[in-house]
């Protein structure tokens, strides 16, 4: 964000009130954020006894003598998928509605109860260690947004059985390397899933990344869901379903060590190889399920909830899953795009189904902006009574279309922030006690210390701005990187001493408030994506015909960041790029070049605009100057260029520009 966006925001003074009447029903209060002062380690060990239900009890609340390697909830033993599924239909709630899901086809629904959860998540779990599947052995899924993928996780979870759940938007490429790092024994996918009124195939790019000489992958269990053909391995493949019926119906979970790892869950780092960040059972599954508590404020006998994540991101593992099925929530679970079949499908659900909360991204809400206000004004939209942000920062504008056109001006926004590795939300408003400013995710929630320090690590002054680091250990916190734990340390806590640095850029306010403006790093922000330039360029220079790249996230009206490339060719390159650009098919190179990193991570990373540029802009020990290539792809005057080895790159980058 640019300095002068940064100002403006500081600017914003109007605050939003909780009304009184939700206020009076809120689950969190002032008090907690007095007791988590008092006691921090008391507090959380009042919480996890709260939300979760412990085979044997804990003994120690939290081990921090080897920091930053935490233990939280020392002794205590758990099993996840119980919490989740099966204490909900012990103290009788087996009718209540888990999962409402809706399909991308209009009129396709399944209504999931709890009790029939249960059923599943134990035939699930048999199948799974019918093929050999036990405590420690890693699962990577790879599936649509259907229940099979709830179903999936928990069944792991309920084994002991770390899973790895990988976006579907991925390609087999970026699946293949998930699936050698984390070891995983067996893949969960489907045939093909929904994505914009077709049905788009997801087992092909599983053969391809098994197609690799060594794998770890012994099994293959496939949901149907479109029917779409597909090619079978026998011996390797099954179908889902065949085995859940051959398996068992009942399955008596076992308690696993607190400490004992949930999950692994990828993410772009600033290095062009992801981070597998692994999470504890115990600890996650504690501040999961207090926040949907306190920040989301479920009621779960009366609320439907809807968060519109994909599950392949965090925020659909602790906001999908662990968080409000751990509360026993009734939620809304979406298959498709909030364009399909027409752009009033999100609001046509919320309708439907009488969505109370809603939990989204502000690049959705900027979509909805663009489409206009008339589109949500057909719906009616009088149940929803909370609303919810996350993924990237919300510019005030688009806070303040949200409350008025989504939330009738009377339900409260909770900004939340948070990260893969935080596990859980970390800053937020709490909704019946925090007088909310628009653009601003306000406070660390109680139990949470979050600073915004300068260079040095010194607390910055009110009004001033910083790095957002957090200074005390939290239960959800990732337990470190997967089979890495020396990039863990180099990442998270050597920046700051005893400090977790976030990676993000922050602002404080005049009364202290939180402004999260965006990371400091090379990590970019795409439509809540989180994607590494060097992942992208590592992917534009494994193409024949490159053979530099340099990419900078440009900021974008819709999707907050947009990937801009800038390429230099391989000389035998550029003869071939000159004629097809003299013959006006300059676009035929970069089409291929999007397709190509399309191809080696995913749609996804595809980026928006490739440049091909004779120089790139370096520093005299060779590093590239990004912020001016940012200037370039911003369309803004190029800053100060006298660090550059040879000042007049920039024209000829320019130049080029001009001239294309
Ligand atoms: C950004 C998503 C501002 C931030 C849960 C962070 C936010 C990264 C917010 C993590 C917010 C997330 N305000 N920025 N409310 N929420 N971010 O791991 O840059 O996909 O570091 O986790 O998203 O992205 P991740």
């Amino acid at each position: 964000m640019s300095n002068e966006g940064l100002s403006n925001l500081l600017h914003e003074e109007r605050t939003f009130e909780p009304s009184e009447e939700f206020r009076a029903q809120a689950n969190a209060g002032q008090e907690l954020f007095d007791r988590a002062a008092e006691d921090r380690e008391g507090f959380w060990a009042e919480q996890a006894r709260r939300y979760v239900q412990w085979e044997t009890d804990f003994e120690q609340v939290l081990d921090w003598s080897e920091a930053p390697f935490a233990k939280w909830f020392l002794g205590g033993r758990l099993n996840a998928c119980v919490n989740a599924v099966d204490r909900h239909v012990e103290v009788g709630h087996g009718d209540r509605v888990a999962i409402h899901w809706v399909g991308e086809p209009e009129g396709e629904t399944r209504d999931i109860t709890y009790a029939e959860l249960h059923q599943m998540v134990q035939r699930a779990a048999n199948a799974l260690a019918d093929l050999g599947v036990g405590e420690g052995d890693t699962v990577a899924i790879y599936l649509p947004m259907i229940p099979e993928a709830a179903i999936a996780m928990l069944a792991c979870a309920r084994l002991g059985a770390p899973h790895s759940v990988v976006f579907g938007g991925f390609s087999a490429e970026a699946l293949h390397s998930r699936i050698d790092d984390a070891g995983a024994k067996v893949v969960i996918t489907a045939d093909g899933g929904y994505r914009r009124g077709k049905p788009s195939a997801l087992k092909p790019a599983v053969d391809a990344a098994l197609a690799h000489d060594e794998n770890p992958v012994q099994k293959v269990l496939v949901v149907q869901r479109t029917g779409q053909d597909v090619d079978w391995t026998n011996g390797r493949d099954l179908w889902w379903h065949e085995a859940l019926e051959a398996a068992a119906e009942t399955h008596e979970a076992q308690a696993f060590d607190a400490e004992h790892p949930l999950f692994i869950l990828y993410t772009s780092g600033t290095t062009g190889k992801p981070k597998g960040i692994f999470h504890a059972t115990g600890g996650y599954l504690v501040q999961t399920a207090y926040t949907s508590h306190v920040v989301h404020d479920l009621h779960p006998d009366s609320d439907v909830y809807w968060c519109t994540a994909d599950i392949g991101w965090v925020t659909g593992h602790s906001y999908i899953v662990y968080g409000p099925m751990t509360l026993g929530a009734t939620q809304v679970m979406y298959e498709g795009t909030p364009d399909t079949p027409h752009q009033g499908r999100f609001w046509e659900i919320v309708q439907d189904l009488k969505v109370t909360v809603l939990y989204t991204a502000p690049t959705a809400i900027r979509t909805f902006m663009k489409w206009g206000t008339d589109i949500p004004a057909k719906f009616d939209l009088s149940s929803l009574r909370l609303l919810g942000s996350v993924g990237e920062p919300i510019n005030p504008e688009a806070w303040m279309w949200y409350r008025e056109h989504i939330g009738a001006d009377r339900c409260p926004i909770v900004d939340t922030w948070w990260q893969t590795e935080t596990g859980a939300i970390m800053i937020s408003p709490l909704p019946g006690v925090t007088a909310a400013r628009p653009g601003s995710a306000m406070k660390a929630i109680p139990g949470i210390v979050a600073k915004v320090v300068d260079d040095m690590g010194q607390e910055v002054e009110k009004g001033s701005g910083g790095y957002l680091v957090i200074t005390e250990p939290w239960p959800s916190m990732l337990r470190g990187i997967w089979g890495d734990p020396k990039r863990y340390q180099e990442t998270y806590w050597s920046r700051f001493p005893d400090a977790y640095f976030a990676g993000d850029g922050a602002k404080l306010d005049e009364d202290g408030n939180i402004w999260v403006v965006g990371r400091v790093d090379d990590v970019m922000n795409v439509s809540g994506h989180r994607m590494s330039t060097s992942e992208i360029e590592s992917a534009l220079v494994s193409h024949p015909k490159v053979a530099e790249a340099a990419v900078v996230g440009a900021a974008d009206e819709t999707t907050g960041q947009a990937i801009c490339a800038f390429v230099i060719l391989r000389a035998d390159a550029v003869a071939e790029a000159d004629s097809q650009a003299a013959a006006g098919e300059g676009e035929k190179l970069v089409q291929e070049l999007r397709n190509h990193v399309a191809k080696e991570i995913g749609p996804i990373a595809k980026p928006r605009q490739i440049m091909v540029v004779p120089e790139l802009p370096k520093t005299r020990s060779g590093k590239i100057m990004r912020r001016l290539l940012k200037d370039v792809a911003e369309h803004r005057e190029v800053g100060d260029v006298t660090t550059l080895a040879d000042s007049s790159v920039m024209s000829l980058i320019s130049d080029g520009m001009q001239k294309g």
